[in-house]
C-alpha cells in the first residue's frame, strides 16, 4: 500500500488532524454555465497551463474562451488552503494506476494527478522552484531557438509576485535571494514560510561539512547546492496560491468572455480534415455528450498523462495504436504519448535517539501541539501551519559529480546501453533518434557542474526524501480502450536503464555521508529504511527496487517540443505538427524533464504560450 503512494503523502495518512473543515476560508463559486456553443478558443483542462492561458487570452474582451475541466471546484477546504493541514488525496484521480513495473518488482504504481479546477496547483506541495538554465539550453539545442533562458526569464517574472522574507528571520535561517531575478506584479504569490524547525540548522551544517556549497538563489539559472525552498504561498493569509485563485477567481468578475465548465470530461477533439474545429465533451454526472465549436483554436492542457490520451482518442498518434482500436487516423504522429518522464522518489527513514523538538513529525504525532499551533496560526498566521505538513524548508540539489567520485564510470555505463532496446519494441525510428540526442545532451550535463541530477531533503523528522530529477529511462502513455472515461495505460518505464539505479545509489550514499557528519550524529539517527545494515551496492539496489516510487507527481514530456525527425509532437510555437488550429500548453511539451519541480515553469511557459497565441491572432492584452 505505502509503495503505491507518494511517500510524503503516505505520512499524511498517519496524520490525526487532517480532516478538512470548510469554515473561515470556504468560498463558493458558481460554475459559469456554457451560454454558447461556439467559442474562439476551447481549452481542454483547467489546470496550471489551461487557466493561465485562459486568463491571458480573455484579456482581449473580443475573444471568447471556454475551459472544459474534468474535476470540480474545491470548496476552500483547509486541506487545500492551509499548508499545515495539507492533504491532496480528495482531489487526486483516485483510481489511476500504472501498468506493472518490471524494474520495481512488477508493482503497479499510483499515478498522482490533480482532478480539480487548478489541476496540480490545487493539490501540490507548493514547492515553487525554477530549474537550471542548462535545461533551457537543452530545449534550445533540441530545435527551439526562442526558448532559451534569457528570453524565458521575463515570463518567470511575469507569472510571479515574490515577497521578501523578514530580514531578521532570513539572516537567522540562511534564506538568501537575488531580487533582480524575481517579479513582484504577477498573479502567483511566491514567499518563504515564516517558520522553521530547529533541526534544519543541523542538516545545513552537515551538508556544508561534506563540501556542498550554499546557493544564493535557485531561481537565478544556477540551481545546485543547499538552499531554502520558496513556496506558492500568499504571505498575507499564509494560504495556498494557485491557478484557481490567480487565473480564474482573480479575473472572472470582469470577464464575461471567460467560461469554465467543471465536472466535464473532454472526450475528443473534432476535426474537419486536419483542422481542429471543436471539442466533444461528456457531462460526468449525466453522461450527456455535447459538441462545442472552436473558431480559432483548440488548446490542449489536460496534463502530461491525459493530453496524449485525448489526442490518441481523437485519431492523432502512432498509427499502430489507432488501428488496434479502430480509430480513424486523422494524423499518424509517432511521438504522441512517448517520452514519458517523472522524478523518482525514494524515502529514507530514521529513528532518532535525541532529535530536537519540535520536528516535522510533531504536528502529526502530538495532538496537543497540533491544536496549540493551529490556534496560533488562526490568530497570527505564524508557526508550523505555514509550512506544508511533513516537509522541511531546506533542499540540496546535486550534480552527479558532486555526489560521487564514480561519475565517469556511471556515464560509461549509460554510454554502453543501446537506446533502441530501452524503448518498447516497434518504437518509431524518429522517437529512437530523439531519445539518442536527449541521452547525448544529458550525459554532457552529467559531466558538468550545473545540472542537478538528484535532490535531498530532510524533513527534520523521521524522513529524508531523495529525488532523482534526470532519469535516463523513458515510459509512455497509450490508450487501452476507446472509452474516453477509462484511464490510459501509463507506463513509467521505471529503471529500464540500469544507469538510473546508479544515480539513486550515488545520491543515497551522499545522503549517508551527510548523516554521518557531527551535526547530524549529535541527534542520534539510526537509518531504519532501507536500513543501516544494508551496505553493499547490491543490497541497496534490491531495496530501491522494492521501495522506490517512480513519480513525484511531475509527469511530463509526452508531447515534446522537438523536430519531427526526433519524434517531436509540437513545434516551437506549440502547434501540433501536421494539423491546424491545435496547440498544447501544459507540462507535456518539454523534451527532457526539468530538474526543478515543474509548477513555476509551467506557469511561465503558459504565459509565453499565451503571448505566442495572441500574436498569432492579433489579440490585445488590455483588461
Ligand atoms: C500530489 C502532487 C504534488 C506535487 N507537488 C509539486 C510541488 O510541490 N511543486 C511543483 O512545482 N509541482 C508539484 N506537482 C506537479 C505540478 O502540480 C504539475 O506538474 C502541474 O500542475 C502540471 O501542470 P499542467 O498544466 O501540465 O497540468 P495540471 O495542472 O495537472 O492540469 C491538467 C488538468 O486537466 C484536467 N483534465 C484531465 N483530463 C481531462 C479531460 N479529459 N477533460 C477535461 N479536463 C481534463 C485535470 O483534471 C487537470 O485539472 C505536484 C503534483 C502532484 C499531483
Ligand atoms: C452565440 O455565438 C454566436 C456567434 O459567435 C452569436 O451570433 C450568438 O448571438 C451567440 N448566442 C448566444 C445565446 O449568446
Ligand atoms: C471582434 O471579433 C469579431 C469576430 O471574430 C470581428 O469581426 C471583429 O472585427 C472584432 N472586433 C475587434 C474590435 O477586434
Ligand atoms: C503582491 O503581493 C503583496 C503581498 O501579498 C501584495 O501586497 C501586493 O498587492 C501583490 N501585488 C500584486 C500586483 O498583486
Ligand atoms: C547558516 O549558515 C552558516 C554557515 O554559513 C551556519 O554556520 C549556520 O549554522 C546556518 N544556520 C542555519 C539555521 O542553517
Ligand atoms: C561541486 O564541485 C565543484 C568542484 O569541486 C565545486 O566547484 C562546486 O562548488 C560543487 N558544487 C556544489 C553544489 O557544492
Ligand atoms: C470543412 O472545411 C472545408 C474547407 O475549409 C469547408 O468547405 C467545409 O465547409 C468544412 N466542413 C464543415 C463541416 O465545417
Ligand atoms: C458531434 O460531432 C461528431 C463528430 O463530428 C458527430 O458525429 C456527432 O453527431 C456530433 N454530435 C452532436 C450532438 O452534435
Ligand atoms: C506535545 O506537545 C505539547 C504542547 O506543545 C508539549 O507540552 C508536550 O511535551 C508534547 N509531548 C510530547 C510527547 O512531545
Ligand atoms: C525504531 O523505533 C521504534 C519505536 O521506538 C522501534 O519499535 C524500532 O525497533 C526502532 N527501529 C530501529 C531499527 O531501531
Ligand atoms: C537488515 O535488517 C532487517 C531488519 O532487522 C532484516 O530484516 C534484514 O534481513 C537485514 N538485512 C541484511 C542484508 O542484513
Amino acid at each position: 500500500m505505502a509503495r503505491n503512494l507518494l511517500h510524503c503523502l503516505h505520512c499524511l495518512l498517519l496524520a490525526t488532524s487532517s480532516v478538512a473543515s470548510p469554515g473561515t476560508y470556504a468560498r463558493v463559486v458558481e460554475p459559469r454555465t456554457v451560454s454558447n456553443t461556439s467559442y474562439d478558443f476551447v481549452i481542454i483542462g483547467g489546470g496550471i497551463g489551461g487557466l493561465t492561458v485562459a486568463d491571458r487570452l480573455t484579456e482581449d474582451p473580443n475573444v471568447s474562451v471556454l475551459v472544459v475541466e474534468y474535476g470540480p471546484f474545491d470548496q476552500g477546504e483547509d486541506s487545500v488552503l492551509i499548508p499545515g493541514a495539507y492533504n491532496p488525496f480528495p482531489y487526486l484521480k483516485q483510481d489511476l494506476f500504472s501498468v506493472p513495473q518490471p524494474g520495481l518488482n512488477n508493482a503497479p504504481e499510483f499515478v498522482p494527478v490533480g482532478s480539480v479546477v487548478g489541476g496540480g496547483s490545487t493539490v501540490n506541495a507548493m514547492f515553487f522552484l525554477r530549474t537550471t538554465s542548462e535545461d533551457f539550453d537543452s530545449v534550445q539545442t533540441l530545435g527551439n531557438l526562442q526558448w532559451g533562458w534569457n528570453g524565458f526569464l521575463p515570463y518567470f517574472k511575469k507569472s510571479e509576485n515574490f515577497t521578501k522574507p523578514d530580514p531578521t528571520f532570513a539572516a537567522e535561517h540562511n534564506i538568501t535571494f537575488d531580487s533582480s531575478f524575481h517579479g513582484t506584479q504577477g498573479p502567483i504569490h511566491a514567499s518563504y514560510s515564516p517558520f522553521d524547525y530547529p533541526g534544519s540548522k543541523n542538516f545545513w551544517d552537515a551538508t556544508l561539512a561534506t563540501g556542498i556549497s550554499a546557493l544564493e538563489d535557485p531561481d537565478s539559472g544556477e540551481s545546485t547546492g543547499i538552499f531554502w525552498l520558496l513556496r506558492a504561498l500568499n504571505p498575507d493569509s499564509e494560504t495556498r496560491s494557485y491557478a484557481r485563485i490567480a487565473h480564474y477567481d482573480r479575473v472572472i468578475g470582469s470577464r464575461p468572455n471567460y467560461h469554465l465548465i467543471p465536472n466535464t470530461a473532454a472526450s475528443k477533439i473534432l476535426f474537419n480534415g486536419t483542422k481542429a474545429v471543436g471539442v466533444q465533451y461528456i457531462t460526468r454526472s449525466t453522461g450527456a455528450v455535447t459538441n462545442v465549436t472552436a473558431t480559432k483554436e483548440v488548446i490542449l492542457a489536460a496534463g502530461a498523462v491525459h493530453s496524449p490520451q485525448i489526442l490518441q482518442l481523437s485519431g492523432v498518434g502512432p498509427k499502430a495504436i489507432l488501428d488496434k482500436f479502430n480509430i480513424k487516423t486523422v494524423l499518424n504522429l509517432p511521438g504522441v504519448g512517448t517520452n514519458f518522464q517523472d522524478h523518482l522518489d525514494l524515502a529514507v527513514s530514521y529513528n532518532f535517539s535525541s532529535n530536537l523538538w519540535p520536528s516535522a513529525d510533531t504536528l502529526v504525532n502530538n495532538a496537543t501541539y497540533n491544536a496549540e499551533q493551529r490556534a496560533l496560526y488562526d490568530a497570527t498566521r505564524r508557526g508550523p501551519f505555514t509550512l506544508i505538513l511533513t516537509t522541511g524548508n531546506n533542499i540540496v540539489n546535486l550534480p552527479l559529480r558532486n555526489a560521487t567520485s564514480n561519475w565517469q564510470s556511471i556515464i560509461a555505463l549509460a554510454q554502453s546501453q543501446d537506446p533502441a532496446s530501452l524503448l518498447a519494441p516497434g518504437t518509431d525510428p524518429t522517437v529512437i533518434a530523439g531519445y539518442k540526442v536527449q541521452r547525448e545532451l544529458l550525459l554532457k550535463r552529467f559531466a558538468g557542474f550545473r545540472t542537478p541530477i538528484g535532490e535531498i531533503s530532510w524533513n527534520t523528522g523521521s524522513t529524508t526524501t531523495i529525488y532523482i530529477v534526470k532519469p535516463l529511462s523513458r515510459g509512455s502513455v497509450t490508450i487501452g480502450s476507446t472509452d474516453p472515461l477509462a484511464n490510459p495505460l501509463v507506463n513509467f518505464g521505471a529503471l529500464k536503464d540500469p544507469t538510473d539505479l546508479e544515480l539513486i545509489l550515488a545520491i543515497f550514499r551522499k545522503n549517508r555521508e551527510i548523516m554521518q557528519r557531527p551535526s547530524m550524529q549529535i541527534l542520534g539517527p539510526t537509518e531504519t529504511v532501507p536500513g543501516a545494515n544494508l551496505t553493499t551496492d547490491e543490497e541497496l539496489k534490491a531495496s530501491f527496487r522494492a521501495t522506490l516510487i517512480p513519480t513525484n507527481g511531475h509527469a511530463c514530456c509526452t508531447l515534446p517540443m522537438m523536430p519531427l525527425k526526433f519524434g517531436g509532437v509540437v513545434d516551437s510555437e506549440l502547434r501540433v505538427y501536421g494539423l491546424q488550429g491545435l496547440s498544447v500548453v501544459d507540462n507535456s511539451i518539454w523534451p527532457i524533464i526539468l530538474s526543478g519541480a515543474p509548477s513555476a515553469t509551467v506557469y511561465a511557459a503558459a504565459e509565453k504560450a499565451a503571448d505566442i497565441i495572441k500574436k498569432r491572432y492579433g489579440l490585445t492584452s488590455s483588461g
